[in-house]
């Protein structure tokens, strides 16, 4: 046990993700049972008073592991001395819009939370993006944190792997829990791909289990790209929940060193399975025993698959295009 609080800055604390995530952090389900933690919350100034609600929310749960909660919509402040930094603070997409058409709107958001990071955080600081486009906005985070190492930026594909993990759960007719290796790979956008051909139900290849090829290809693939779209048509509201379960889900296995498989996380990609080399990127991931993550070598790619994490390589380099452009960056 380490008595020292894991301090965790969140952005966009007092947002749907937000109400969602704190509660779990201060708990103790991110760090775990024994792990103090002291958050620090930040919002933009419109989101302030709510956020003094929410700070009383988590002052009313008495949580032991919490030890310090500071509010503020000063990054200085917000990011001072963090061990996290979970970027979650940006403006949702409505029905009708791709997450890309987000960048013009939330993409300099990161270039300021990036050099916050970069100056104020403790250098070991680890930084998960979660508000989208997230790839692209942790790229563009990474490039404007010159202090922190770019290993230590991440953007959130667990909740598209979680999603994938229930879709072939449920064709399978088992539990959850017996489908594992199933990897996300590109971009957080319908071009995502879900790699079905890895995965395994029990010690079985998955397509052993689930032999109808075009279910995988031509339902379940598609569904899982625009699991989020159906869910805002639904809620009228963007994925909240599962998305701070995903969030805890990424930090937690991030943390710890993985027990067999590996999970999906977009990283920085060194040219990987032929990967543009700087994007960040959904790969698979393992945590060794010192905390070092690596991506899995040697996973094997059909054609299929192959065509699949290009296509969404290739729309991942053209938002950083874009989005250099749009913020002069070089
Ligand atoms: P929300 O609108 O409920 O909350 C966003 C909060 O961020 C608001 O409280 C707002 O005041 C705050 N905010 C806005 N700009 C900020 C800034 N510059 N600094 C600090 N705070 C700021 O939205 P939400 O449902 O919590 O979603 C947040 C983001 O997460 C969205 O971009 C959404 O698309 C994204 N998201 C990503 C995933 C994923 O899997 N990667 C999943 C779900 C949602
Ligand atoms: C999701 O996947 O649920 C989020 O990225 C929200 C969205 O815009 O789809």
């Amino acid at each position: 046990m380490n008595n020292t609080p894991i301090r965790v800055a969140v952005t966009g604390a007092a947002g749907n993700i937000g109400y969602a995530l704190l509660f779990r952090i201060a708990s103790g389900q991110m760090f775990g049972p024994n792990q103090p933690v002291a958050l620090n919350l930040i919002e933009i100034e419109p989101g302030m008073d709510a956020l003094r609600g929410v700070t009383m929310e988590l002052d009313d749960c008495a949580f032991p592991l919490l030890t310090e909660i500071v509010q503020t919509s000063d990054l200085a402040t917000g990011f001072k001395d963090c061990d996290w930094a979970l970027l979650v603070g940006s403006v949702p997409r409505k029905a009708g819009m791709e997450r890309a058409d987000l960048l013009g709107i939330n993409g300099k958001i990161f270039v300021g939370q990036g050099q916050a990071i970069s100056d104020h955080a403790k250098p070991s600081c680890r930084v998960l993006v979660v508000g989208n486009p997230c790839n692209t906005n942790c790229l563009i985070a990474m490039n404007s944190a010159p202090n922190i190492p770019n290993e230590q930026f991440f953007a959130m594909t667990r909740l598209d792997e979680n999603r994938a993990l229930t879709q072939l759960a449920q064709k399978a007719g088992v539990p959850v829990s017996e489908v594992s290796e199933l990897c996300v790979w590109g971009n957080h956008s319908p071009t995502m791909f879900p790699d079905f051909y890895n995965a395994r139900i029990g010690r079985q290849k998955l397509t052993s289990v689930i032999t109808d090829e075009s279910w995988l290809k031509d339902t379940f693939v598609p569904t899982v790209g625009q699991r989020g779209k159906a869910i805002i048509e639904a809620r009228g509201a963007s994925s909240a929940a599962s998305a701070a379960n995903a969030v805890v889900d990424t930090v937690r296995d991030l943390d710890n060193p993985t027990r067999g498989g590996f999970h999906s996380v977009c990283v920085v990609s060194k040219g990987e399975y032929g990967t543009p080399e700087g994007l960040i990127t959904s790969m698979p991931i393992t945590v060794d025993a010192v905390g070092n993550w690596r991506v899995v070598s040697g996973v094997s790619l059909n054609d299929y698959a192959k065509e699949k994490i290009a296509a969404s390589n290739a729309e991942l380099a053209e938002e950083r295009k874009i989005a250099f452009e749009q913020l002069g960056i070089s």
